[in-house]
């Protein structure tokens, strides 16, 4: 099962907003987390990990921070706890982050 299909597809109905992720336009309910747009729109991995071991958002609640993204430049974005709006520029994270947000400075 694609994880993607638990989720399910945007209304047909309401606000909508155009988000870019790694460089693809998506469009999301505006009211909608950026972690369920991108469940909603692929469901692969939002993040990869140093061993390149693929992760996406599992609690949806802030706890397990396994859906990390980079969100108009800033990384290690929680995206279960970030509203998707109108021209958001996501970029999944690969491998090791460091606490000041640049590749592997732990
Ligand atoms: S999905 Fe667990 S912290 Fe975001």
């Amino acid at each position: 099962m694609n994880i993607a299909s638990r989720f399910q597809t945007q209304p047909e109905e309401g606000p909508l907003v155009q988000i870019t992720v790694d460089g693809t336009p998506v469009t999301a309910a505006a009211n909608m987390t950026l972690a369920a747009a991108l469940l909603a729109h692929s469901g692969e991995a939002s993040r990869q990990t140093m061993s390149g071991a693929g992760r996406t958002a599992f609690c949806m609640m802030g706890v397990c921070f396994d859906c990390l993204v980079d969100v108009d430049g800033t990384p290690n974005t929680q995206a279960c706890m970030t509203i998707v709006r109108d021209g958001m520029v996501v970029k999944r994270q690969s491998g090791l982050r460091g606490l000041g947000g640049g590749r592997g400075d732990v």
